[in-house]
């Protein structure tokens, strides 16, 4: 090895070293920003070094270097541009667009060695044949995924006659032409018979998955990219993009049972199809004879100034309603007294997996005060007041009894505390699409309000309280 390539591998297992780190650092939001930068740093001179290496070897000619710098500069460009501007809300869309992007790319990869050059070895047929079969299924699934949650594609599932036909004729096609393509790596007929089936079969795979799943089916997506990206590493020999593929194939997997775990869903399941499809049992109590007490401001403000305890239970309304500089305010006001805040945060609150945590965080609330959820149940027994903020499915009891669309979903025991206060617009569903019977407890009183309207009216009254 020339002293230059080995320089070229220190490098690169000093970029590895600063993928894994950031990982690490992650695990805690008081740590994540700095783990972010640390293996976006990594990243960046991964791919100068590779820019180098190319320049060394004089590897590609003027033409190939417009190709690079244009293409370096548009993506750069977009994606900084999409990641700017998306609104936390759309941000489970983008992260599906942007798998898109890294399955496609990881299968070009593949098409473009086995066209241009002809894969000479075995080794690299099998990997190239596994980047094309999962990039090509990444690409168009994650396409379709994003389009569910945008709403330019019904979140409802999708199901014709004969689908499962299809999916075993596309599924035949898709592990027929990737043996084919093994033996037979010069030929162009088993590339375009494994293109086409795994960009259909993408498309048959997301379709019938109802909208509630597609979090969990945009992790393993994840996954998916990261394992062609790793595939794509072995096809070029690039040690960087193995090991970053393969931690993004092995912490998307980790995330995603972690979601399944959270929705009572196993992955099997979800991508056989039926959540969102499950009978929409009424819920015990909110039926037509069921009655909801309405609350004012001023009545919440007296049980929240003398509460001892407090819990406050966000969910996706506090993020549409981008209330949480005012959840803030009111829970600092409330401490200031004297009461004790904390906040319940759910695995699945709101729409992308930390949302809730990510909202609190650009309201500087101190991450102590944020309870998971097996933590803070056991809690609400002893608290004077769960404050409800635009959460729903998430505290819904009837995901405890069978027979409706959350059944078995694990849910913060909000019924549990001594009074409960729901503020919230109307008597709208949450995602799931079913009725909340808690909110027809005797112990709940519903503020109906815009969260961010009603926090700010909440935190006024009770300064004229308390002076
Ligand atoms: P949801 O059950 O979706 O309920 C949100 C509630 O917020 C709605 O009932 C709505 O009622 C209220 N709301 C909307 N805008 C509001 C505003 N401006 N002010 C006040 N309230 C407002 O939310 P959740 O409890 O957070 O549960 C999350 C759901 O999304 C679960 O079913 C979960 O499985 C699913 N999901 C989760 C994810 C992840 S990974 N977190 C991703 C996709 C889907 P009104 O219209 O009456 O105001």
């Amino acid at each position: 090895m020339s002293a230059f390539s080995a320089v070229v591998h220190l490098i690169y297992l000093g970029t590895a070293a600063s993928f894994v780190l950031g990982l690490h650092l992650m695990n805690s939001p008081a740590t994540a920003r700095r783990g972010n930068q640390l293996s976006a740093g990594g990243m960046a001179v991964a791919v100068a070094t590779t820019v180098v290496v190319l320049i060394h070897d004089g590897a590609i000619g003027v033409g190939g270097w417009l190709v690079l710098v244009a293409g370096g500069a548009l993506g750069t460009a977009l994606g900084a541009y999409a990641a700017r501007s998306v609104a936390m809300t759309a941000m489970p869309q983008l992260v599906s667009l942007f798998n898109a992007v890294g399955g496609g790319a990881a299968a070009l990869l593949a098409i473009n060695d086995l066209v241009r050059d002809g894969v000479a070895t075995r080794t690299t047929a099998v990997t190239g044949a596994l980047d094309i079969l999962i990039g090509g299924i990444t690409f168009s699934g994650s396409l379709i995924a994003a389009g569910k949650l945008q709403g330019v594609i019904t979140s409802a599932p999708v199901v014709f006659p004969g689908a499962r036909v299809l999916n075993a004729v596309l599924a035949a096609g898709l592990f027929g032409g990737a043996g084919w393509l093994i033996a037979a790596p010069d030929q162009t007929a088993p590339l375009v018979l494994l293109v086409l089936a795994s960009l259909a079969f993408g498309i048959t795979m997301v379709l019938p998955i109802g909208g509630a799943d597609m979090p969990v089916v945009i992790s393993l997506l994840n996954a998916f990219t990261g394992t062609a990206v790793a595939m794509a590493g072995f096809v070029l020999g690039n040690v960087v993009l193995i090991i970053a593929g393969a931690l993004v194939g092995a912490s998307g997997g980790i995330l995603t049972k972690l979601m399944a775990d959270a929705m009572n869903r196993s992955i099997p399941n979800i991508i056989i199809g039926g959540f969102g499809t499950g009978d929409s049992a009424p819920a015990i109590g909110a039926g037509a004879g069921a009655t909801v007490r309405s609350v004012s401001v001023d009545d919440v403000a007296i049980q929240l100034a003398y509460a001892s305890k407090v819990i406050i239970v966000p969910g996706y309304g506090l993020a549409a309603a981008q209330a949480q500089h005012e959840v803030a305010e009111l829970a600092d006001m409330l401490s200031r007294r004297g009461v004790d805040v904390e906040y319940a945060i759910h695995p699945v609150a709101g729409r992308m997996p930390g949302h809730m945590n990510v909202l609190l965080a650009e309201a500087n609330v101190p991450y102590p005060l944020l309870k998971e959820m097996d933590e803070v149940n056991p809690e609400f027994a002893r608290t004077d007041v769960a404050l409800v903020i635009g959460a729903n499915d998430v505290t819904n009891p009837a995901a405890r009894r069978p027979g409706n669309a959350i059944s078995g979903m694990p849910i913060l025991d909000v019924d549990q505390a001594k009074s409960i206060i729901v503020i919230k617009r109307s008597m709208g569903h949450g995602y799931a699409g079913i009725d909340n019977e808690l909110y027809t407890n005797p112990h709940t009183g519903m503020l109906f309000a815009d969260a961010k309207k009603g926090l700010a009216q909440l935190t006024s009254a009770v300064k004229t309280l308390v002076g």
